[in-house]
């Protein structure tokens, strides 16, 4: 075995652990599924071994078409059916009304408004019920996510559980998998996009810019999150101790 492989099937070996832990100990649990390379990864890792985990994915209404694409493609491979949920339609009409269609390019203000409406309302929603959630977030995607850990107790969604099994993985580490495992993949990453969210908020990632930087480009801060994963702009993170 070639040391590459040797690095991802350890890695693997991990995440596997993890999704085992997690249908023992902390179940009903879900993954949040944004269609991304790290989400498919999680994806492939989770139905192909048939954990008891659902996965869903949030419709902001505004994704690419390249991104809605993959809710086909993953059918087509897996036969599994991700649960989509969306936004209120009078939150978002009233939002529009009120502001304009891209009023988030007005004010952080405005676009953090966007993001609770159309990403953070509907992620609480998906999480009701649940005594665990995944996601594919990695530490070395953004200076916000540079300590994360692999179980978390999320205070931001009522202390419900989070693991990030993907959290010391490295870029090359999600394409090396999505090679060797012929997974399905969103196909913008084809034309320079490292880091996909919304449309008019996410462009290619410029050469030597970091991974995030095609998102909200024209805010000038370093904590470029929509709320699913920071408060009020804050990031808390409290490992989980053991026993919870
Ligand atoms: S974001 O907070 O800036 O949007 P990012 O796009 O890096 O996050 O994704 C990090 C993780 O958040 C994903 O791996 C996924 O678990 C979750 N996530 C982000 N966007 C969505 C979405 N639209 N639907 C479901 N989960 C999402
Ligand atoms: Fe709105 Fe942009 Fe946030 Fe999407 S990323 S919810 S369009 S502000």
């Amino acid at each position: 075995m070639n040391i590459v492989n040797f690095r991802l099937n350890s890695f693997v070996k991990t995440v596997l652990d993890a999704l085992n832990n997690i249908v023992t100990d902390y179940k009903p649990a879900v993954f949040a599924s944004s269609l991304a390379a790290e989400d498919m990864v999680l994806t492939d890792l989770i139905l192909r071994n048939n954990f008891d985990i659902n996965i869903f994915t949030l419709n902001t209404g505004r994704l690419h078409s390249e991104t809605l694409n993959m809710l086909n493609k993953i059918y087509l491979t897996y036969k599994y059916k991700i649960k989509v949920y969306y936004p209120l339609n009078s939150e978002v009409n009233n939002y529009i009304f009120k502001n304009g269609i891209n009023a988030f390019y007005d004010s952080v203000q405005m676009r953090k408004k966007c993001c609770y409406i159309r990403k953070v309302k509907p992620l609480k929603k998906a999480l009701i019920g649940n005594k665990s959630w995944i996601t594919g977030q990695r530490r070395t995607q953004s200076i916000t996510r540079s300590n994360l850990v692999l179980k978390e107790k999320d205070i931001i969604h009522n202390g419900i559980i989070k693991f990030n099994p993907l959290y010391n993985w490295l870029e090359k580490d999600i394409w090396n998998y999505i090679n060797t495992y012929n997974v399905p993949y969103n196909t913008l990453y084809d034309n320079g996009y490292l880091s996909i969210g919304c449309e008019p908020c996410t462009r290619p990632t410029e050469k030597g810019k970091d991974i995030r930087s095609g998102r909200w480009w024209w805010e000038n801060s370093n904590i470029k999150e929509c709320g699913l994963h920071v408060l009020d702009g804050k990031l808390i993170r409290i490992k989980s101790q053991k026993g919870i």
